[in-house]
Formats: structure tokens, sequence, C-alpha cells
């Protein structure tokens, strides 16, 4: 019996060894990890830092919503540990770090510098740099400050002029050492989730959408003015990069009578309201989402657009704005054509697209994250063939496990899948310059507190030393930059099963 078992274990992992392929990296392909102030650094009130909105969600009394009612007052006490963070990235054979400067650190309230919090970073950033990792820096992960989130934040027009003040003092305190800049984290998901329907801080329901339309508007504006700064006052200087990250899956047709227009929807109102304006030929807002708002606004007997308009001035200051493209990219999904309504979630009804996951995708402890491989792959694809191939970074990428789950075979294996869909990518063409897995460290998981760990470090909240422990991700990582390849089979990516997107 045992070897007839064993004959039959050796034919199968025979056959998967012949189907497997070699997928490579170029030598310039970067390999990092992500962070982001609030999710690790801990120390909410220390050395003249001001409350964000995220302190304010999360200290909510009675009790918060976060899930278990925790917050990220301590975290991972990168505050204090940050040099654990660096050796973890050194052990783990990692040369770039993603991290974010928390802007409530950095600045009072009458817009002065606060020297503890630029020493901070700069203290950090010089001892990155003696260990050869290139520092990314985002400068907004989500942590508003507080007296600016109660002067309306991101719906109020003024946040350009402060956004401005605070980018400005950035460049001039880290731009000699840091040159990749990203202005903004995932828009989308800050303006969708904290503005329309008061899922993530600063908790806001609006009506129609209309709040995550007016913080979209404004962040494209800051992110503008942001870089424009960058290139007039410090480019010929530091010569560094600045772009933005943007997050979005791949859609595909729901079943064989969903129109491919529908698909294009999907996209172009989740991230192309983002990637037009910055990244196309024509720039200004998707035609499409133009068109739809304006009809529908107008339909609803409303006098003017629940879209806001750009100037011709601004529309230009917008376009070609980037560097760069940082992609923060997890899953996928299946969409559908809808029929306007109102009443429905506010985000779908414009676009009138919604959209499903296949139960036979593999999901991780997070219920949105489904595996799915090929959605990057045809994502980097249709950025290349769309914007004339910019430079893409892998800003985000990763998979969320139980608490403490050391042997994390479920990460190794979307690591490899990911990895292999993007080295495909690199072959077809696409200008992938590198990768930083999210996350270094466990950390707190916004509204889902610290029950969905995504680091390849595990760190022990009971632990007050915060040690990082490595899961075995970090082995696999460490395969990976030594030899440069991963070893997939096609039919691992390629998990869309009914209907793949049609040829352009
Ligand atoms: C396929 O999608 C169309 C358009 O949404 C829908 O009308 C139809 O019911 C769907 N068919 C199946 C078999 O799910
Ligand atoms: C890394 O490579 C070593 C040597 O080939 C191997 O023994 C180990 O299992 C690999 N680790 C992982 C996580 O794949
Ligand atoms: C570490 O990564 C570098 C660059 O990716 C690679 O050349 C080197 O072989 C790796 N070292 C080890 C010990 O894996």
């Amino acid at each position: 019996m045992g070897n007839i078992k064993f004959g039959v274990l050796l034919f199968l992992s025979a056959c998967s060894f012949i189907n497997a392929e070699t997928f490579t990296f170029p030598n310039s392909f970067i390999f990092g990890a992500a962070t982001a102030s609030y999710q690790i650094e801990g120390a909410w009130n220390v050395d003249g830092k001001l409350p964000s909105i995220w302190d304010t969600a999360t200290h909510r009394q009675p009790s918060n919503d976060v899930f278990d009612g925790l917050t990220g007052d301590e975290a991972a006490l990168s505050y204090y540990y940050w040099q654990k963070d660096i050796e973890a990235l050194k052990n783990a054979n990692l040369t770039m770090y993603r991290f974010s400067i928390a802007w409530t650190r950095v600045l009072t309230k009458n817009q002065q510098v606060n020297q503890k919090g630029i020493d901070y970073y700069n203290t950090l950033i010089n001892d990155l740099i003696a260990e050869g990792i290139t520092p990314m820096v985002t400068l907004y992960h989500w942590d508003l400050p507080q007296y600016l989130q109660d002067i309306g934040g991101w719906m109020n027009s003024e946040i350009v002029k402060y956004y401005e003040v605070y980018a400005d003092l950035v460049f001039k305190s880290f731009g000699d050492r840091v040159k990749i800049f990203i202005t903004f984290n995932e828009p989308s998901v800050f303006c969708d989730h904290g503005h329309n329907y008061a899922e993530h801080a600063p908790h806001i329901w609006t009506y129609d959408s209309v709040g995550g339309i007016l913080c979209s508007h404004h962040v494209l504006l800051s992110h503008a003015r942001a870089y424009r700064l960058y290139q007039e006052k410090y480019l010929a200087a530091q010569n560094g990069k600045v772009g933005i990250c943007l997050n979005t899956g791949f859609s595909y047709r729901g079943n064989g009578s969903v129109p491919q227009d529908t698909v294009e929807r999907a996209i172009q109102f989740y991230f192309g309201r983002y990637t037009n304006p910055i990244f196309s030929e024509t720039g200004d807002y998707p035609q499409v989402m133009r068109d739809a708002i304006d009809q529908k606004s107008k339909q609803q007997g409303r006098s003017f657009s629940r879209l806001p308009t750009f100037t011709a001035e601004e529309v230009q200051m917008l376009k070609g704005s980037a560097d760069f493209l940082a992609l923060n990219y997890y899953s996928s999904g299946m969409v559908y054509p809808i029929s306007f309504d109102p009443t429905i979630d506010p985000v779908h009804h414009d676009s009138e697209v919604a959209g499903f996951s296949d139960p036979d995708w593999k999901v991780a402890r997070s219920s949105w994250l489904y595996q799915v491989p090929q959605g990057l792959y045809d994502l980097l694809n249709w950025i290349r063939t769309k914007y004339n191939n910019p430079d893409v970074y892998i800003s985000e990428n990763g998979w969320s496990d139980a608490p403490l789950t050391i042997e994390d075979h479920d990460r190794i294996e979307y690591m490899r899948l990911h990895l292999a869909a993007i080295s495909k990518a690199i072959t077809d063409g696409c200008n992938v310059l590198g990768i930083t897995v999210w996350s270094l460290v466990d950390n707190f998981e916004w509204m889902r507190g610290y029950d969905e760990r995504f680091g390849i470090y595990a760190i022990d909240l009971n632990d007050p030393d915060r040690n990082r422990t490595p899961k075995k991700s970090v082995s696999y990582l460490r395969n990976v930059t030594n030899s440069r390849t991963v070893e997939a089979e096609n039919d691992e990516i390629f998990v869309v099963k009914v209907y793949p997107m049609p040829a352009e």
C-alpha cells in the first residue's frame, strides 16, 4: 500500500515538474517590502504628534467599531523599533523599503515644522541608506491631521494648499536622500470608504457619492500641485521621481452575455478616474464617467453635475503629472451591468456595474481577497497599451492569514504566482521596475484591527519588545532574490475560467 501511494505521489510531482515554467526577473528588478505610518508606528501622541483621523476613529467612545475595538496606538511600535524593521529587510535580502510619513508628526497646527518628527524620519532614512536599502516614501497613507478634517478635510478645496505646504516640507527635508516619492496611497479607498459610506475614517456618509467625488477631485489637484512644485523647486538639485499609488483589481465579464463595454466601464470608474487625468493623452476624467454623472445629475433634477469640472489649466497641470505609477494589486472580480438606482450602493450606481467573485477562487483571511494572479497580468498589459507603457512599481501585493501563522504556505503560493504574473508581463514588454510586498511586518489592518495579518514577519502583540519573527515566506523571498526566478504552471496563474478578456 505504502509503495503504491509513494509511486502515485512521485508520478504527480513529476507531472507538475514537467508543466512548471520558470519565470525570470531582469537584474534591474527591485524586491522590497512596504508599510504605512499609522499601521506600524504606534507612539500616537509622542514628541508633538497631533491626532489624525484614524486616532479619532479608533478612540471613539464608548467603543470604536474596529474589529475587537483595537487601535494603532502601539501597533508594531516602529517609532521605537525602526532598527528591527531594517534588520528584517536585510534578513529577507530586500533592497527597497516603502514607508509613509505621518503628516501629524512633522507639522504643527500653525503649519510650523515639528523638528522631532523630522528627526525620526531622518534617522530612519539614514539608517536604511547605510544598509543599502532604497527608501520609497509615501506622503499620504490615510492619516489626515484631525484639525484639517475639522474644516472639511478632502471635501474642502482649501486642502490643496495645506497639502502643498506639507509636500514642500517633505521634499525639502528628505529629498536630498529620498529619490522616489509617492503623493497618495489608494485614493479610491480612502475617498469612497471614508466619504461615501462611512466605513473608514473620517466615517462620513454622503448622499449619492458626493463626498467621495469631491475627495477624489481635491486629491487629484493636490497630487498635481505637489508634482509641479517638485519639478519647479527641487528636481534640478534632487533629481528624484514623483508618482501616485493607485489600487485596482482587473474586471472580467460575469458571463457570456455581459458586454465588453461593462468591463471597460468598471475599470474606468474605479481606476480611470485617477489614471485618465494623469496618464492618458487626452487628460481629464474618463469621458464615460463625465457623460454618465452629468446625465444622471440632470435626470435627478440637479442644476449642476455632481462631478466637478477641471479648468483647462488644471487639465494641463494634471496631464503627465507622474514619473511612474505605483500600483497596488490584490484581487480581481467578475462584473455585470445593473440599471441606475440611487438607493443602492452609491459607488456602483453611477457606473451601472456590479461585481462578484468566483467562489472557486482561493480566498484569504480577508473576505475580499481572492487569489487571481491573472488579474495582475491582464491589468499590467491594459496599463501598457492604454497609457503608452509607463514605469510601474508594484507598490503593494500580499496575502492575509491568521495571527502568528509562521508556516505561511498560502502567502508563499500567492507571492510565487503573482511574481510569475509580473515576470510574464515584463516579457510582454511592460515596464515593471520592482515590487514592495505588503507587508514587511504584521500591522494594524484598519477596520479589521489585528485579525488579518499581512506581514512576512509575525508580531506577537503580547511581546513588549515586538520582536519580528520571520515567517517561512522570508526564506522564500530570499530564495527568489538569490535565483531571480520563480516556478509556476500556467493554469495556476490563469484562473479566470469562463470568459477571459477578449483581445482589444
Ligand atoms: C448574464 O448576464 C446578463 C447581463 O447582466 C444577465 O441578464 C443574465 O441573467 C446573466 N446570465 C446568467 C446565466 O447568469
Ligand atoms: C529555499 O531554498 C532552499 C535551498 O534550495 C530550500 O531548502 C528551501 O526549502 C527554500 N525555501 C522555501 C521557503 O522555498
Ligand atoms: C540578495 O539579493 C541580491 C540582489 O537581488 C542578489 O544578487 C543576491 O544573490 C541575494 N543574496 C542572497 C544571499 O540571496
